[in-house]
Formats: C-alpha cells, structure tokens, sequence
C-alpha cells in the first residue's frame, strides 16, 4: 500500500449573492489526512484521530459517498485506507464536510497518477455534500479542491470558473457555540424570488464577479449583498443585524453568513482591521454567553494538496 498526507482548506460558500454558487478558500484552516490505496484489492476503511467527533457508521461519513463514486468511475479495484488527522469542526459553517471529501478524492487521485482532472474530483466530493444537505451543491467542495474564488457557472453540467484572489485580502470567520443544521438553514429559504429582488440579486452576483476579475474591492464589497438567503437565514444567530453594523464600521468591506451558518466571516484589505473584526465578533457572541471560535487570515488561492507528513 502507498501512502501520502493530504490537506484541503476550510471554505465560505455564498459570499452573500452567491447562494450554491460562489465560495472562497481560507488560509489556514482545514482537514488533513492520511491516505493509501492498493490497485488490485477492495474496500474502503476510515479511521478518525483528528479528536472531533464524526459518525460512527461509516456509510454516514461524507467520505465514504465521494470516494465510492469516484472509484465507480475509475472502474478497477482498489483499497482505500484513510486516517482523518484533523478536521474542522463539523457544523462550523466554514466546509467542514467538503475539506474531508475533497482532500479525500484529491489524495486518492494522486495516488492513482491523477486520472481525473479537477473539475470530476469537484464532482466526486459534491456526493458528500448530497449526503448531509441532500443536495449537492459544489461551492464549497469547489474550492476546497480547486483553490481561490470560484464561480459555479452551471451545474448541468458542471462548469466552475475559478477568479483571481486580490493580492491583499483577509477574512475574518467566527464559530460560535450555537448548531443549525445546513438541512434546517435550507429549509427556511424561500421556494420563489419576487423580481425585483431577483434583480437585485442578480445585479449584485455580477458585480462580484465583475469585482474579483477586475481586483476592485470596492465592488466585491458593496456586491456581497444578499436579499434571498440572508433576510431568512439571520434569525438563526443572536443579534446579527447589530454585529454587522459593528464590523462594517470598524472597516470591514462586507460581513455575511458564511455558507448555511451558523459561522459568520467578513473580508477586509487589511491584515490588522481583519484581526480587530475577528475580536470584535467573538466579544459580541461573549456578551451574549455564547462561546465562539475565532479564525483570521488571508483569502488563499491554494484548494487541496500533498503537505509533509
Ligand atoms: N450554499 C450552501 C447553503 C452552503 O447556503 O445552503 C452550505 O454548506
């Protein structure tokens, strides 16, 4: 059996506008694991000491869904061995699920002399997704995989546009104490879009786009808006509006929920006015009694990778 290491950042899905199409990679945070295949022989076995807890049954590990349905298509035998070493913490927020099934099928397919490209590995790991949120939407396992800011253009079939990170970009990202499920965070959202909010949206989806293209992080800014998801979803955590008002004048270019929640991230072109944000969203969630993580650093251009064991 071969063995290598693999890490897959943490990610923020949505960016406001960009409900299931957009998402972004952090710097810093993630899952790594080791991993091993045998050509020839069968199976798939999946060992955690990352310390978080995960389910006990391995069919219910979003794993066990992206690797089977890319040794489906690879369509020889192959053992799987994986050892989670750390992990986000799952329910974060900030793709828990999709660092573990996309550094999962990353490390596989290197193993196996990379025989697919990256957009199928995006796909492959999109299955886990499917597992615990039902459907299987790729703006974080895009990223993960990938790296930087990636646009999902279209999912029939899939077609993932990665832009340019700006140079000097930051994130500030809080976890707090507090559970709300991706399925429930969906739930709440509505089944049609009046048009003018539809307008809206799709205004703003473009001037994010339109901004990381151009690198203007103004127009990232004043884009990251969101009428559709945001106005049902905020409810969820404790005085959102009032934070946002904070983080927003302490210099922050836009605050939002990070993917489904409960985590919420803001950006910012500076490295200091990110750390401050960070501090100031974790005292917010003190004064409430509720305990939080708090993660900063730069927007990273790097998805999954082989790192040092
Ligand atoms: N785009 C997804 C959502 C991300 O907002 O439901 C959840 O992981």
């Amino acid at each position: 059996m071969q063995y290598i290491e693999v890490f897959a950042p943490g990610t923020v899905a949505n960016l406001g506008c960009g409900f299931d199409v957009m998402g972004l990679t952090l710097d810093g945070v993630g899952d790594r694991m080791r991993i091993g295949v045998e050509p020839g022989a069968d199976g798939l076995a999946i060992s955690n000491r990352s310390g978080k807890e995960l389910p006990a049954r391995m069919e219910d590990n979003v794993i066990t869904p992206a690797v089977m349905a890319m040794l489906e298509a690879y369509g020889r035998p192959v053992r799987v061995e994986i050892t989670i070493l750390e992990k986000i913490a799952p329910g974060s927020g900030i793709g828990s699920s999709a660092a573990s099934s996309a550094a999962a099928v990353y490390g596989v397919n290197e193993l196996l002399g990379r025989p697919f490209p990256g957009e199928r590995l995006v796909e492959f790991a999109m299955m886990g997704e499917a597992l615990i949120g039902g459907t299987p939407h790729a703006d974080n396992v895009g990223p993960a995989v990938l790296g930087g800011v990636v646009l999902i253009r279209g999912y029939e079939p899939l077609d993932i546009v990665r832009l340019p990170v700006p140079d000097d970009f930051f994130y500030a990202v809080v976890h707090p104490d507090i559970v709300v499920s991706t399925k429930e965070a969906r739930e709440v959202l509505p089944r049609e879009i009046p048009l003018h909010d539809a307008v809206t949206q799709w205004g703003n989806v473009g001037g994010l786009v339109a901004g990381f293209a151009l690198g203007d992080m103004a127009l990232i800014g004043r884009s990251m808006h969101d009428v559709v998801a945001e106005p049902c979803r905020k409810g969820f955590i404790p005085g959102y509006d009032r934070l946002k008002g904070e983080v927003l004048s302490e210099g922050a270019l836009a605050m939002n929920i990070a993917g489904s929640g409960p985590s919420i991230f803001a950006l910012a072109a500076d490295k200091a006015v990110s750390e401050r944000i960070a501090e100031r969203m974790q005292g917010h969630f003190a004064r409430l009694g509720i305990g939080c993580k708090m993660y900063a650093g730069r927007v990273s251009n790097r998805g999954a990778r082989i790192v040092e064991s």
